[in-house]
């Protein structure tokens, strides 16, 4: 991998302190280092205005973790693409597992909102992945095609996380042949299914990405990033998944 990426994915997590003591934390380390991995960091919706304010003039980048299809209207509850666009919010997490699952998001859902990112200037960043028991049945290739297909729109502007749910917030992680198998099975569908602008689709992994297992995930050759959650909101281990980046970055 050369140049990573890494996306902080916050969660349900950071009072106005402890988002106040991450970014503050962070913010000493992007000053002290130059040329260091791209970083976004994706807080809930309510800090969103913080961390903007806070990372402003910093090479620090911003994301939300989710929007809704529409612009505006009757949708209680729900933050939509062109708000977010408005305070200065550059990237959206899109059809992350959790949601799936907490919010019984399907694909059409998902490919409805990242077609509503992209025309409001964001850059969707869409989970796919398989269950531990999809993987078990071996199932983990067409779980993601499916999911591909269903998910992305026709012109897409965006970042494909692969994910797989057995290795979110459970500290197994993907071992980098499965990793690297799953990663070049995406990439042949991207390229299926986008021609030469599939092979320039950033694909990143994320499901417990941890400072002592992620120099051997930023070595899989075809991988862009990581989406990263746990550790995210751990400043100092955060801060270790960036320093490690350092040597993967082509000047
Ligand atoms: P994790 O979460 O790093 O805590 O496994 C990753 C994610 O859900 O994006």
């Amino acid at each position: 991998m050369s140049n990573p990426i890494i996306i902080g994915n916050w969660k349900m997590n950071g009072l106005i302190n402890e988002t106040k003591h991450i970014v503050s934390t962070l913010l000493t380390y992007t000053k002290k280092h130059q040329n260091f991995a791209k970083t976004i960091l994706c807080p809930p919706f309510t800090q969103l205005q913080l961390v903007k304010e806070m990372i402003k003039n910093s090479p620090l980048g911003l994301g939300a973790q989710d929007c809704h299809y529409a612009n505006k209207g009757a949708h209680t509850g729900d933050i939509s693409p062109a708000i977010l666009q408005d305070i200065g919010v550059n990237y959206v997490i899109l059809g992350h597992s959790e949601r799936r699952k907490d919010h019984h998001e399907s694909n059409q859902l998902v490919l409805k909102k990242t077609v509503a990112a992209q025309n409001n200037g964001l850059l969707p960043i869409v989970c796919i992945g398989e269950t531990q028991q999809e993987r078990n049945a071996n199932n983990q290739e067409s779980i993601v095609e499916v999911q591909l297909k269903g998910s992305l729109p026709e012109q897409f502007d965006g970042l494909v996380a692969y994910e797989p749910i057995w290795a979110i917030g459970t500290g197994l992680t993907a071992n980098n042949e499965q990793i690297t198998e799953m990663i070049q099975f995406i990439r042949k569908k991207l390229v299926a299914q986008y021609g030469e602008n599939g092979k320039k689709i950033s694909i990143l992994y994320g499901g417990s990405v941890k400072p002592d297992n992620v120099k051997d995930i930023y070595a899989i050759p075809e991988l862009s990033g990581v989406l990263v959650g746990g550790v995210s909101i751990i400043p100092k281990d955060f801060i270790k998944l960036i320093d490690i980046a350092q040597e993967f970055i082509r000047s």
